[in-house]
């Protein structure tokens, strides 16, 4: 795996032990959809997939994969790439997959920097970056994945006018991505609301802040 120093990855990587399914998934099936990302070199995306893909989009900190899973469903001629360092929820996602015998998706169950850094300039028509931050104090927010770094990253794998799709549901974070972003000279927004565009497949975070009533902001930018 590639060194990514001095940056850290903040968050849990195991959760409750798996249940006899999801062992099996995660020995049978991830093995044949896992990206594996090279120390050295690029990873060319379209390879993953064993046919011709329309585009081709990520998600970045998937949880369990609800919202991936259904993006899949609603585009099987776009091959996605799905990150997550959180192995529950990689065997969450796997039993989607299985369940639904989705196979638009590949999976990398790491930290999505190190395959950022690895896929060419200009591969990526979407990246969405989904409840990812649940940091508001102040004091963790170099832990947050949406700043200057990976911004740059962002910026460099997507595709002119690809699209970059945020969410919060805090509003001090809303307030910071936005900063963030508009300060970075590769991105136009292209929506900004608290009413979800109207293509929007809910999340599993983002239905628990709604349950406890919390507020979310939706934010498109275009990659300029
Ligand atoms: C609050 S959860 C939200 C999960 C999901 N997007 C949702 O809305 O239900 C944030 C997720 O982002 C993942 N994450 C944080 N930093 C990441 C990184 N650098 N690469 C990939 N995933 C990351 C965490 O492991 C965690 O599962």
């Amino acid at each position: 795996m590639i060194e990514l120093s001095p940056e850290r990855l903040f968050g849990r990587r195991k959760g409750r032990p798996l249940r006899q399914r999801r062992v099996r998934l995660m020995e049978e099936l991830l093995p044949t959809i896992e990206i594996t990302v090279p120390a050295t070199g690029k990873v060319i995306p379209e390879s993953f997939f064993p046919s011709s893909m329309r585009d081709i989009w990520m998600e970045i900190g998937f949880g369990g994969g609800e919202h991936l899973a259904a993006q899949a469903v609603v585009h099987p001629e776009v091959g996605f790439l799905g990150c997550e360092p959180f192995i529950n929820g990689v065997a969450s996602l796997l039993a989607h997959i299985d369940t639904q015998k989705l196979n638009n998706i590949r999976i990398y169950p790491d930290d999505a920097r190190h395959i950022l850094d690895a896929l060419p300039e200009a591969s990526l028509g979407r990246c969405f970056v989904l409840f990812a931050d649940p940091w508001p104090k102040k004091r963790h927010a170099d832990r947050r994945f949406i700043g200057k770094e990976n911004l740059d990253r962002l910026a460099r794998t997507l595709k002119p006018d690809g699209e970059m799709h945020l969410a919060t549901d805090v509003e001090s974070l809303a307030l910071w991505m936005r900063e963030r972003v508009e300060e970075h000279p590769s991105f136009v927004c292209l929506y900004d609301s608290t009413t979800p565009p109207v293509d929007w497949v809910p999340t599993r975070y983002e239905q628990k802040g709604c349950a406890a009533g919390r507020q979310s902001t939706y934010m498109i930018y275009r990659r300029a």
